[in-house]
This record gives C-alpha cells, structure tokens and sequence, in this order.
C-alpha cells in the first residue's frame, strides 16, 4: 500500500465497503456481457481474438482499490477520466452516490493517496437554458450524478453519461486525445474548463488564455505532490482544441472566479468575452477557483474536443496534440490504442477453450493493468531532469510496491520497456544523487522501505545482462547507482536514500539513535532494516555478477543484516521470536506482533509514516514482516523453531487473520511453506488466497492495485509462479489454467506451460479431494528438473520451449521439493549467477 492511511480512515472505510457493495450500480451490465461473449467466441475461434476484449478496467474501481478505468494506451501519460467527489484518488469511482466534477486527461492508476492524484485541467459539459450567466461553473455548483448503470470502458476508451443525458466520452494517445460529447436534442452546449482544481487541491498559481478565432484555450500553472512534500510544485499544461478542425463553432466565450463556498452559483464572477486570468496561488488556503466558460453556435448533438498535455509548455501541449491526434477521428484513435494493447496483451496466450472464463479475464485484466503504470513522460520532463536524454517515467509509485511481483513480471516478456524504465532510474541517480522510492507528480514522494529501485534495477541486470549494452544499459553506470543507495546517506531520507551511516555503524536502522548528519522521519526501523538487508543482498547479486569480489563480501555479510532485530524473546500467540525495532544500545523496544495486523484490536493505530507510528514497521505488523527475508528463508525457518514449527506458525498466521493481503509485505507468505519442504501447502494457500480476496467484479481487488503491484501478484498466482526479485530463481506453485504460452520478442523466444492432468475442479477456493493440483514434477524441454519447487529464469524464460507441470491429487507423495528447496543465501544458495 501506498497510502497514507489516516487513522480513523481504515475503520470508516471498512464499513463503508459493505454499504457500497449492496449498491453496484456500475458499471453498465454491458460491459461483463460483452467480456463474456468474447470469451466465449475465442473458445471457438481462437485465431481472430482481440485481447483488449477479455479485459475488465472496472476491476478495482470499488472496494478502495483505486484503479483508474480512463482511456489510456499502455503506459500513457494521459488518461481520461471522469473526476469523482469522495474518496476517488484515481478520479473515478463505481458508488452511485458520488457525484462527477468533470473530465479530465491526467490520472495514476493504482495509488491510495488520502485526496487523490492529478485530476488536472476538467472540462464539463453543462446545459444552461436560461444563458452564459446562470451556467453552474464552480466546482460545488457544477456536480452532476451519472445516469445509473451506464458507465462503459474498455482499454483505450472511456465513456460515462450524466443525470441530463448528456454522453461523455474519451479516447486518448500518450500525451493527448479527443473528447466527444453528446447532448440532448434541442440543446445549446455549454462547457467549463477548470483552471485551478485538481484532486488534492493543491493549486499554486497558473494561467489561462482564450483564443477565439483559433478556437483554442491554453493553460497551465503549478500543484503539488498526492504523495510527497508539499513544498515541491510540478508544472502541467494543456492545450484544448475546441472546433473540430473548423466543423463546430463558438458562440460566447469568457472566463470565471469564484470562492469554494458561501455563495450562490450565480455569486460566482463572470466575464464574458474575456479572454485572459493570471493567478497567484492563494496563500489563505483553499482553492481560488477559476476558468473559462463557453457554448457553441447552433444546437449541435455532437461536440469533439481534442486535448494535448504536457510537463513542458504550453507550446509542446499544442505540439502534442498536432502531432498524436492530428485530425484523426474518435474512431481512428480508439483503433490505435487498442492495436498498441494488443501489442502487449498478446505477449501472453492461453487455451481459451480450456480455461476457467473468470481466470481468463482476470489474467488479462491484470495484465491490462501491468502495463498501464508507470507513465510515461519521455521527453515531458521539469526540474532536475529537464531535456534529459534518458527515458523519463512518472509515477514511480512506490517501487517498495511494485519491486516483489511488478518488474519480475515485465522481465518474462519485456526487456524493452523494463530497461527504459530501468534508464530511468539511473537517470535519477546520475540527476539527483539517489534513485527514487517514489516518484509522485514528478516530484520525489515519500520513501517507504528503503531504495527498492536497487532490487528494481538488479533484476533487470540478473535477467538481461548479456543483451544490457543493446537496451542502452551501462551495468558498470546501474551498479554505480546500487552504490550510492547503499553507501551514502542523503541528508534527508524522507525521499530518496537510506539512512545508511547508522545502518551501517549499528548492522539495523536505531530506534532513537543520534544522527548529526541527516534528517528523516525516526519510524519503521524495523522494516526499513528488513528492507535496507534484501536491497544490500540486491546489491551483492550484481556484484557477483561484475566480479566485485570485495564488494560480495561486504554485501553478503550486510544480506545478514535482517538477523540483527530479530529478539528470539518476543511471543505472540505460542510462537517465538519475532522482528522488532531495536535501540543503539541493542536493547529491543518491544511492540505486541499483532499491533498494525488487521486483527489488531485498535484499528485507529497509527502504522504508516506518521510520526507516532511507534510498532516500527510500515503499514505492518511484526507478525507479518517478521516473515520478509525471502534471500535466506532456511535460516528465517530456523529461527522460527524448525519446520514444523514454521508451518505451524504460518498456517497460524493465515488462520488468525494476520496476514494482509492487500499489503506487499504479504505477498510472498502464501508461498513460503515451499522453505520448509511443504509446497502442498502453498499450493492450497494460494488457492484460497485468489479465490477469498479477488474476482472480476469491480469490488474485486482487496485494496489498493499499487500501481499494478496487485495486478501481477494475482498474474503470477495464476500463472502457478512466484518470482524471488532481483534474482533468477522462480518458484513453482500450480497453475489455475491447463497452458499458457509467454512470449519474448526482443529474445525471439516462446515458452509454453503445459499442466498435465490439470483438473477444472482444481479452480476453487479448497481444492476437492482427489482432485489432482500438487505438483509431482517439473520437465523442461525433456528433462525432468531435480526440484519440483523452483527453477531457474536462464533454463526456462531466456531458452524457451516447453515446460510440462505434471500435477497429481496424491497430496501426501509430493509434499516435498525432491532434490532442493529454493535457495537461501546461508545454506549456499545463490552462489552463482547465470
Ligand atoms: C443511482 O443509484 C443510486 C443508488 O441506488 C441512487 O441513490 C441515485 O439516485 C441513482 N441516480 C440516478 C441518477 O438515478
Ligand atoms: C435528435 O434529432 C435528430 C434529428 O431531429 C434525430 O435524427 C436523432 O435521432 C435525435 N436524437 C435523439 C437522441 O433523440
Ligand atoms: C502572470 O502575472 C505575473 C505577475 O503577477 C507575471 O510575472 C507573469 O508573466 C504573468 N503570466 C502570464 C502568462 O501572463
Ligand atoms: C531545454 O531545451 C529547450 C529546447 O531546446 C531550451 O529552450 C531550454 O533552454 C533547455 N532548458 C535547459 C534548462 O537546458
Ligand atoms: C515511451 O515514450 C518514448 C517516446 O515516445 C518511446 O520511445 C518509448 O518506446 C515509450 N516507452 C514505453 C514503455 O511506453
Ligand atoms: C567475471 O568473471 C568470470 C569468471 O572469471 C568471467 O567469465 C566473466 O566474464 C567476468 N565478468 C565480468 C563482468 O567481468
Ligand atoms: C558481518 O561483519 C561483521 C563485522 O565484520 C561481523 O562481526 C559479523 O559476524 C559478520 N556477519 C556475518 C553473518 O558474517
Ligand atoms: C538502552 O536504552 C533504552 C532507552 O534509553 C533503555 O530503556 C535501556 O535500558 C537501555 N539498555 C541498556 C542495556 O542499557
Ligand atoms: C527442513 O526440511 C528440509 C528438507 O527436509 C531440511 O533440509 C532442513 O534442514 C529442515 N530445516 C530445519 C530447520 O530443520
Ligand atoms: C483456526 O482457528 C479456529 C478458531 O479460531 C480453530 O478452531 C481452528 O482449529 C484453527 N485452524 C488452524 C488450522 O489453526
Ligand atoms: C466468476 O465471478 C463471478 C463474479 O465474482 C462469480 O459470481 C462467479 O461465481 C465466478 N465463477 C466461478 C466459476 O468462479
């Protein structure tokens, strides 16, 4: 989770998820029927599918999971949405009860902040029967509730219908896009255009000007950060193009100001053929609200608006949307988004026929997903990294978040993007000193583990090595950027760096230990330990790789470092010794394990990064974390008293309603029985956990996508992997769909999963007995592997071919790994690398 959970929030929302669910009146029904029937028909005819027809956007649009359902094409640094009232930090949200502020082209996908993210530059469609005067333009005046059951998406197009019928919708390009309204018979359009507001009202002053004969309004200005200082101001432009190449014409036109509250509509101030505002930010608090106003001549059913962006100029806004939209039609954007979707969708195929259709259409719903975020920004670039030469992406939000599952997935089918992304992050090492945790709105956001970017970047090096030099990655240039995460300490770790003197000097993150040198927010020293010694074993993985011996030595001993808060005297429950923060002087400062878990009995505590987060751990509880060293699981066992005693304590911590589905921290527990030789057990737990806490409706993501952070653990859960980030080992589970074929352009590879004797039945929360799930065997390209447990990316994913998952319902004669259980680092596991 990347929220900022408040307090109060967690207990209020959770009621408020069940009032919701009874509600649903979103979206249209069309929208599951049509996914249906296209499933249907690729069972019959699997040579002509359209894979953007299997995907559900409005998956977690409910329930918190602040999925953003806009028209956007993969990776698109616009899309389009309508903004929403409430809690709605993607702008829309399924709840019939909230009302729309407008559309606007600038959304994250994915990410929890308290009010929301972008939401920049609305427009809204209003019908003002009585003239320009009495439209309502402010942002109170001009709500409207949608028209129930209507709402309509699929990838690269949006649409939603307000309360007076009139119909928006919203096609888009990376950094541009048309809108088309349609208004009732025998009305005259009117529209505003929304200056100042954005979701976190963070307004710091901007302009607007109306050019009538161009029949063009530019404006731009600068706001703050949904998830970061509010110190630092990001710019935006956009350029809105209002004559559909010379086929629609204005009529009036003028700007607007007005207060956020007290006032009637009409006490909002217009003028009418003005065509200039110039705003300061309003240093009193609030918004200053402010825009412009417009009709159109005649009685036009039919409205098109073309849209550009950019973090540049107004002049590039313009430029971008010359150049993406130019005069193509709604059509012929639709058209072209959907053949870039399919471009990535298509990188994974499955055996329609044979495949559970919920499976189907959660598997490509979460792929949607996987490629929506990051934004990217190339060549939109402010600040510190203006006309940079690098790939540039927005919204690295946050990469403790999408670090586990997100880029290990991308590693299967797309070194290409995954390495300019990688160039992205070390352009923010070579630009600002330190890789970004969180990139928000451009600016540094909030760090919450450490510098995940290093297990982020060392995966790609593990993964891509031998093909980095033609990615355009330097290895000797990523491994710098390792270093400076690793070794120096920035003088506020609030954004970007670790706290690493201390680190260092102490071998964990003190509680209350003095720092004359640095500054930073003195919480979470527990995970950040936790977390700071898996990006320490990242680091020590490339150096294997380079051959920097001493470096290796140095890195493998600080891998360890996760040892060093764990107090094997803390109990919870029966069981012993869990992670805790820990003084300078060693003494521990104990918390109860279940403090911070979702059945802690005060769920007002305070586990985020709020200052008096006292349990040290972020948006967890020890319980949890206390299972996060995923490099050295045998000692972690050990521990824990044995194996026994560990699948004990796990299926414990299932039972007890510890585990945090919805929290990254959790993501790698399901799996974790495979390290005390049990993988049976994962298998049945990965079951339950996919089949209790996800599905196809929107409700069905439990919280928070994190930027696609859920949508590939739910890929990988279902695909029957689970990758180790920042290596190449893959953990084997059990597939939830009989084949599956990824494919590797840039490699020129494909590989084909094949499950023998897979069972349909097998597709539920409690897999029946006697139906077969449980891996017996593992056969890659002929040969069968010694462990029925792991394997490693080089044999599978890099070579291609084909891989048969034998799987059988004798639970008993398989419950073990056979020749090796997957690697730790203190039993000699990732000794080498490939
Ligand atoms: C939509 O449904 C909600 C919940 O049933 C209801 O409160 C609202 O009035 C409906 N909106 C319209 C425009 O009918
Ligand atoms: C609006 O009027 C036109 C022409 O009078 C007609 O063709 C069209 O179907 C009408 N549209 C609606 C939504 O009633
Ligand atoms: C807006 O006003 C400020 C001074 O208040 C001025 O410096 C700036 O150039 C003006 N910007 C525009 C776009 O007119
Ligand atoms: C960036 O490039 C533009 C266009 O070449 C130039 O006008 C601008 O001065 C450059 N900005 C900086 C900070 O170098
Ligand atoms: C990002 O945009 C740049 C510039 O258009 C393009 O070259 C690159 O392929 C894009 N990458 C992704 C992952 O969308
Ligand atoms: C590291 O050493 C090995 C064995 O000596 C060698 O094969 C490999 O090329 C070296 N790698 C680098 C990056 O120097
Ligand atoms: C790590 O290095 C420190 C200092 O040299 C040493 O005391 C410690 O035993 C080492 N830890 C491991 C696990 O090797
Ligand atoms: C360590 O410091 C803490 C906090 O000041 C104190 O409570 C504890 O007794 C100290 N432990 C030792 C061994 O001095
Ligand atoms: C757990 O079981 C495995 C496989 O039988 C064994 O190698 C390992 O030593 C056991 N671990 C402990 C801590 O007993
Ligand atoms: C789960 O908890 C319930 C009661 O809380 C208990 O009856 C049951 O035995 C537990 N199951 C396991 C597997 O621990
Ligand atoms: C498919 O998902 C829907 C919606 O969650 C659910 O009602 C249905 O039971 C699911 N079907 C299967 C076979 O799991």
């Amino acid at each position: 989770m990347s929220a900022l959970k408040l307090g109060g929030l967690v207990t209020v929302l959770g009621v408020a998820s069940q009032l919701l669910s009874l509600v649903g009146a979103q979206p249209s029904p069309v929208v599951q029927e049509r996914i249906s029937a296209a499933i249907s028909r690729a069972a019959i005819d699997p040579q002509n599918v359209d894979y953007t027809e299997f995907v559900n956007v409005f998956i977690g649009t409910d329930n918190y999971g602040d999925v953003c359902p806009g028209a956007s094409i993969p990776f698109g640094m616009v899309k389009f949405s309508t903004d929403l009232t409430g809690y709605a930090p993607a702008g829309y949200v399924t709840d019939p009860t909230q009302q729309i502020r407008g559309l606007s082209p600038m959304h994250d996908s994915g990410t929890g902040s308290s009010l929301g993210t972008y939401g920049n530059f609305e427009i809204m469609p209003l019908l003002c029967p009585e003239g320009f005067d009495t439209c309502a333009v402010r942002l109170d005046d001009r709500l409207r509730y949608r028209k129930n059951n209507t709402d309509e998406a699929y990838p690269g197009y949006f649409a939603q219908t307000l309360d007076n019928d009139i119909k928006m919708e919203a096609t888009s390009t990376r950094r541009a896009g048309l809108e088309r309204f349609t208004f009732p018979n025998g009305s005259k359009p009117y529209f505003t255009l929304d200056l100042a507001n954005d979701l976190p009202q963070s307004f710091a002053g901007g302009s607007m000007n109306i050019d009538p004969e161009q029949g063009r309004i530019t404006m731009g200005g600068y706001w703050g950060s949904s998830f970061g200082p509010g110190a630092f101001h990001y710019q935006a432009f956009a350029c809105y193009d209002l004559l559909d190449g010379g086929k629609q014409t204005l009529d009036e036109y003028g700007v607007w100001t007005g207060e956020t509250f007290g006032l009637n509509y009409w006490d909002d101030a217009k003028g009418l053929g003005l065509t200039h505002l110039n705003l300061s930010v309003d240093l009193i608090g609030d918004v200053y609200q402010s825009g412009a106003l417009l009709s159109y001549a005649g009685e036009p059913e039919e409205i098109i608006i073309r849209v550009g962006i950019s973090f540049v100029s107004l002049e590039q806004a313009c430029a971008n949307a010359e150049a993406e939209v130019g005069d193509a039609s709604f059509e012929d954007i639709v058209d072209r988004s959907k053949a870039l979707w399919n471009a990535q969708l298509s990188k994974v195929e499955i055996d329609f026929a044979q495949t559970e259709p919920n499976v189907t259409e959660m598997l490509y719903s979460s792929l949607y997903r996987s490629f929506l975020t990051p934004n990217n920004a190339t060549d939109e670039t402010q600040g510190d990294f203006v006309n940079t030469t690098h790939f540039y992406f927005d919204s690295l939000y946050c990469s403790w978040d999408t670090f586990r599952t997100f880029y290990p997935l991308m590693a299967l089918h797309s070194p290409v993007e995954f390495a300019q992304i990688v160039d992205n992050y070390i352009d923010s090492y070579l630009k600002r000193g330190w890789m970004p945790d969180c990139r928000a709105n451009n600016l540094p956001g909030w760090t919450q583990g450490g510098s995940s970017a290093d297990v982020i970047i060392g995966h790609f090096a593990m993964t891509y090595h031998e093909e980095a030099e033609k990615l355009g990655i330097n290895l000797e240039q990523l491994y710098a950027a390792m270093i400076a995460d690793a070794e120096i300490n920035p003088p506020e770790w609030n954004i970007q760096g670790r706290q690493v003197n201390v680190y260092k000097q102490y071998g964990y993150v003190p509680f209350a230990a003095l720092d004359t040198a640095s500054t930073g927010r003195m919480t979470r020293e527990g995970s950040r330990t936790l977390e700071y010694a898996y990006e320490d074993f990242a680091v020590r993985q490339v150096a294997l790789l380079l051959n920097k011996t001493d470096d290796v030595t140095t890195y493998t001993n600080r891998s360890y470092f996760y040892r060093n808060v764990w107090d094997p005297t803390v109990e919870s429950d029966g069981f012993t010794g869990f992670s805790q923060k820990r003084y300078s002087n060693g003494t521990f400062y104990y918390t109860d394990p279940i403090d911070c878990s979702p059945a802690d009995p005060d769920q007002n505590r305070e586990c985020s990064l709020q200052d008096d987060n006292i349990v040290g751990f972020y948006e967890s509880s020890s319980w949890e974390y206390s299972y996060f060293a995923p490099h050295d699981m045998a000692y972690l066992v050990k521990l824990m008293g044995g194996n026994t005693t560990f699948i004990q304590r796990l299926d414990h911590f299932f039972n007890a309603s510890y585990f945090n589905v919805g929290n990254e921290p959790s993501f790698n527990t399901p799996i974790n029985y495979h390290y005390a030789d049990s993988p049976t057990k994962s298998v049945d737990q990965v079951h339950n956990t996919v089949f209790s806490y996800f599905d196809i409706t929107p409700a069905g993501l439990p919280g928070n996508d994190d930027q696609g952070a859920m949508a590939t653990i739910l890929a990988w859960d279902l695909l029957g992997l689970y990758p180790v980030p920042g290596t190449t080992e893959i953990l084997v589970v059990s597939p939830f769909l009989p084949k599956y074929t990824i494919h590797n352009e840039y490699l020129g590879i494909s590989t084909t999963f094949t499950v023998k004797n897979f069972d349909p039945r097998s597709v539920q929360q409690t897999i029946p007995p006697g139906v077969a799930a449980y891996v017996k065997s593992v056969t890659i390209n002929g040969a069968e592997a010694l462990s029925r447990c792991h394997f490693d990316f080089y044999d599978v994913f890099r070579v291609g071919g084909e891989v048969v998952i034998e799987v059988t319902a004798d639970k008993d004669a398989v419950n073990d790994c056979g020749a090796s259980l997957p690697f730790s680092l203190s039993t000699g596991g990732f000794d080498t690398v490939r």
